[in-house]
C-alpha cells in the first residue's frame, strides 16, 4: 500500500477513535452504561494510538527513536494500568490530579520539542518554512497553559496526597506575584505573536529569553493558583485543572498538525470545563470564588445552633429501628460522613432489610454530596446498590413529603434548609435535597458539628428531626442489628 493510501487510513481511524470517545462519554451519562462507556473510550485511544504508531512506521523513524517510543509506551501505559487497578476509591481525585499533570507537562513538552526541532528563533521569528503568528501562537498556548495545568496538578495531588497541608496556603505577597506572573506572561506572550507575525522583529538570544520568561511565569502562575485554595475546593481546581489539560492537548494537535489530538483535547477540555460549572452551580458558587478561596470553616466546628436555645431530640437506636422498620416509604440521604466512614456497605445492608419488610427504599442523590463528582453514585455502586434506586435530586425532591422516613446519614450542608430561607447564609441560593419535608427524619452523625460550609443546620432542631449520634459506620451496624432484632 502506497504511503497516500496508508495516511487516508490513518485519518479514518482518527475519526472511528473520535467516534467511540464521543459515544463513551454519552454512555458515561448513566451509571448502568459508564461501565461500558469507558471501555468504548479505552478502545478509541487504543486505535488512535495504534493509526499513530502506523503513521510513524511510515517515516524513517532510527532505532534509538524506536527505543524511546517503545520504552515510553510500556512505561506509561503499565504504570497507568497499575494505579488505576490499585487506587482506592476514595484516593481517585488525586489520581486524576496527577493524570492531568502528566497530560498537561506532555502537552508543553510537545511543543517545547517542536519549538526546538523547527529552530526556536525563526519559528519566534516567523520566518520558519510553512510557519506564521497561528504556529507561534499554538505554541505558546501549548506550553503556557500546559505548564500551568502541570504545576498547578501537582500541587493538587499533594494536597490530597497530605504531603503538603490540606488547607489553603496563603504566602505572603501571594496574590500580587500571581497577577504579575500573569500579567509578566501575556504581555510577553503578545510580544512572541507579534515577533511570529513578522510585525517586529528581535535578535534570536532576546526571543528565547522572552520565551523563557513565559514559560516560568506560567509554571509559577500554576503553584500559585492551587496553593491557596483549600482542601475540600480542590475537586473543583481538579476539574478546571483537568478543563485546561484538554485545552492543551487541543492546542498540541495544532502544533503538530495531528487532527486525533484536537478532538480527544477539546472533549477533554469541553467536559471538563462543563463538569467545573455544573459543580460550582451546584454549590450556588462561581468559579472565580472558588479559585479566590477560603470558603467556609473546618469541619466538626460546634454548632451555635444548641448553644443559641435550640433543641435537639436525640434518638435511641431501637426507636430509629421501629420508626424505619414500620415505615412504607425511607429515602436514604447519603453525605461526605458515609463516605469517610466508608460506610456504603452497612447502609445497604440496612435498605435489604427493610425492603424484606416490604418498605419502600430509595437513595437521594445531590449534585455535591460528599467530595467530588459522582462520589456517592461510586460509594453506592461500590456497595452493590441497585442503579434505579438511586434518584437524582429533582427526582427525589417531590417524593419527600410523601416519605415516612427521611434518613439522613453523614450529610449536611446538602440538607440545609437554611440555604432556601437565609439570605446571609453562605450556601443561600444552593439548591438542597428536601429532607424537611418528610413526615420525619432521622440524621446519623457524630455530634451537631458543622458540614463543608461551615454553617449551622435548623433541620437538627426541627421537631420532626431524630438525632442518632454515631458515626456512620457503627450506627448503621447497630441499626442493622435492632431492626434485625424486631
Ligand atoms: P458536609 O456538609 O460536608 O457534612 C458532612 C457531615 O458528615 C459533617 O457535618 C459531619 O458531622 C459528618 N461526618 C463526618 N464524619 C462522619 C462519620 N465518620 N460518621 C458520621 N458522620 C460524619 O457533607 P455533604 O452534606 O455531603 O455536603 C457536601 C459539601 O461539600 C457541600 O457543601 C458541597 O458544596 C461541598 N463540596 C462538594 C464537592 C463535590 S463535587 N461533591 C466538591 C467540593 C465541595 P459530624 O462531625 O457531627 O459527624
Amino acid at each position: 500500500m502506497n504511503a497516500t493510501n496508508v495516511g487516508y487510513l490513518v485519518q479514518l481511524a482518527f475519526i472511528v477513535g473520535a467516534a467511540f470517545f464521543v459515544m463513551g462519554l454519552h454512555l458515561m451519562n448513566s451509571p448502568a452504561t459508564a461501565r461500558t462507556g469507558n471501555r468504548l473510550s479505552a478502545a478509541g485511544m487504543i486505535v488512535a494510538v495504534s493509526a499513530e504508531v502506523v503513521f510513524v512506521l511510515q517515516g524513517h523513524v532510527g532505532l534509538w527513536n524506536w527505543a524511546i517510543i517503545i520504552v515510553g509506551l510500556g512505561l506509561g501505559g503499565g504504570l497507568g494500568y497499575r494505579m488505576a487497578r490499585t487506587v482506592a476509591m476514595t484516593s481517585m481525585p488525586q489520581l486524576v490530579s496527577l493524570f492531568n499533570a502528566v497530560g498537561g507537562g506532555a502537552a508543553a513538552l510537545l511543543a517545547l520539542s517542536d519549538f526546538i526541532a523547527l529552530d526556536g528563533h525563526r519559528v519566534l521569528a516567523g520566518d520558519a518554512p510553512g510557519l506564521d503568528g497561528w504556529r507561534t501562537f499554538f505554541i505558546l498556548a501549548d506550553v503556557i497553559i500546559g505548564s500551568v495545568t502541570f504545576t498547578g496538578s501537582l500541587i493538587a495531588s499533594a494536597k490530597l496526597m497530605g504531603m503538603i497541608r490540606g488547607q489553603p496556603i496563603l504566602l505572603p505577597g501571594g496574590r500580587i506575584l500571581s497577577w504579575f506572573a500573569v500579567v509578566c506572561g501575556l504581555s510577553v506572550s503578545i510580544v512572541l505573536i507579534l515577533a511570529g507575525t513578522g510585525l517586529v522583529t528581535y535578535e534570536p538570544s532576546v526571543l528565547y529569553v522572552l520565551f523563557a520568561v513565559a514559560l516560568v511565569c506560567a509554571l509559577v502562575f500554576g503553584l500559585l493558583m492551587v496553593l491557596p485554595i483549600g482542601g475540600a475546593d480542590m475537586p473543583v481546581v481538579i476539574s478546571l485543572l483537568n478543563a485546561f489539560t484538554g485545552t492543551a492537548v487541543s492546542m498540541a494537535g495544532f502544533v503538530v498538525g495531528n487532527v486525533m489530538l484536537i478532538v480527544a483535547g477539546a472533549l477533554v477540555g469541553a467536559s471538563g470545563a462543563i463538569l467545573t460549572r455544573l459543580m460550582a452551580s451546584a454549590m450556588n458558587r462561581s468559579i472565580l470564588n472558588i479559585l479566590v478561596g477560603g470558603f467556609g470553616s473546618e469541619e466538626g466546628t460546634q454548632s451555635a445552633l444548641t448553644s443559641a436555645g435550640g433543641s435537639v431530640r436525640e434518638v435511641s437506636v431501637d426507636d430509629a429501628a421501629i420508626q424505619l422498620a414500620y415505615a412504607s416509604k425511607v429515602i436514604i440521604v447519603p453525605g461526605y460522613g458515609l463516605a469517610v466512614a466508608q460506610a456504603q456497605h452497612g447502609v445497604r445492608e440496612l435498605a435489604d432489610l427493610l425492603e424484606a419488610k416490604g418498605v419502600e427504599v430509595s437513595y437521594a442523590i445531590h449534585p455535591v454530596a460528599g467530595r467530588m463528582p459522582g462520589h456517592m453514585n461510586v460509594l453506592l455502586a461500590e456497595a452493590n446498590v441497585p442503579y434505579p434506586q438511586l434518584k437524582e435530586m429533582d427526582e427525589i425532591n417531590p417524593e419527600f413529603e410523601r416519605t415516612d422516613v427521611a434518613l439522613v446519614v453523614g450529610a449536611n450542608d446538602v440538607t440545609n434548609p437554611a440555604a432556601r430561607t437565609d439570605r446571609s447564609s453562605p450556601i443561600f441560593g444552593m439548591p438542597i435535597l428536601d429532607v424537611d419535608k418528610a413526615r420525619s427524619v432521622i440524621v446519623v452523625k457524630r455530634s451537631m458539628g458543622r458540614g463543608y460550609a461551615g454553617v449551622d443546620n435548623p433541620l437538627y432542631v426541627n421537631p420532626k428531626t431524630g438525632m442518632f449520634f454515631a458515626d456512620a459506620k457503627r450506627g448503621l451496624q447497630e441499626l442493622v442489628a435492632a431492626v434485625k432484632a424486631l
